[in-house]
């Protein structure tokens, strides 16, 4: 029997891909001599956002620095929970800068910006699963912003390790389905983690949707569900199948572009949530 699954609408924060190149190399899927059709990157954001306009939710944007070409990648600026900003501070000094221009879009919009002393990317490393903090260390996110988040927010935090650099974010290897109470549920790439990390999300989440390297490889773990429909890269089709299967619908959003980058739907959007 097909469970029926019930979407909540979202607020979203995103930045136009107007400066987006790939300039420097600080992931594995980065490669600075592969240009990126500036062209194509653009229409497949604007697909991006009609994508979430179409199914209810609304999309804010801040406005794109020029020098800073990851600044796209909205989700690492901050974590927003009950309406709580936890602003960002990047691992890479390329991307320190791009903290400023998020925390000012916030403050106008009325909300205070809390400032990390240790180094935190934001919803890269950082899944609000509804009832805890999932947080990924291990190659950006350290576990001294862990215990900082935990501090802020007054939820418990949930430390994992990853291990793979091609997963160097949280976000690259595990998504929320659905974050309702008695109703959470994650997908995620098991060996992406430490044995003892991937223990615990198998203690968290026994029903959870395991991923293959593949589908992991395609980006599919860096996807956006509201409940229901879930946003997610067309290449990751076995992974969209097991997700139909479980009463979710896949709405297939091609962001190829920024996978040069090592980004995707996940990595391009922060989610605010009052
Ligand atoms: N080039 C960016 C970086 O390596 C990509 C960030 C992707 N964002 C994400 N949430 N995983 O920092």
């Amino acid at each position: 029997m097909t469970v029926s699954r019930v979407p909540s609408l979202r607020r979203f924060l995103v930045c136009e891909p107007r400066h987006f190149a790939v300039q420097y190399a600080i992931n594995p899927w980065m490669c600075p001599d592969s240009p990126v059709d500036v062209d194509l990157a653009h229409e497949q954001w604007q697909a991006l956002i009609r994508a979430y306009r179409a199914h209810g939710h609304t999309v804010d944007t801040v406005e794109p620095a020029p020098g800073l070409p990851d600044m796209v990648f909205a989700a690492n600026s901050a974590v927003v929970v009950d309406g709580r900003v936890f602003g960002s501070l990047f691992h890479a000094p390329e991307r320190r800068p791009e903290s400023g221009h998020y925390d000012t879009w916030f403050k106008t919009a009325g909300f205070d910006v809390h400032r990390p002393e240790s180094v935190c990317e934001g919803e890269g490393d950082l899944v609000w699963t509804g009832r805890y903090m999932l947080a990924g260390t291990g190659f950006r996110t350290t576990r001294e912003a862990h215990r900082e988040v935990q501090e802020f927010f007054g939820h418990p935090v949930v430390s994992l390790t990853l291990v793979d650099p091609h997963f160097y974010h949280l976000d690259t290897a595990l998504f929320v389905l659905d974050g309702r109470p008695g109703h959470g549920n994650i997908a995620y790439y098991p060996e992406a983690f430490s044995p003892g990390s991937r223990e615990v999300l198998a203690r968290l989440y026994p029903d959870a949707v395991l991923a293959t390297r593949d589908d992991a490889m395609t980006f599919g773990l860096n996807s956006v569900s509201d409940g229901r429909n879930v946003f997610i890269a067309p290449r990751a089709e076995a992974l969209a199948g097991r997700l139909a299967d479980r009463g979710y619908v896949p709405v297939p959003v091609d962001l190829s572009e920024f996978q040069k980058a090592g980004g995707g739907i996940k990595c391009c959007t922060q989610e605010i949530r009052s």
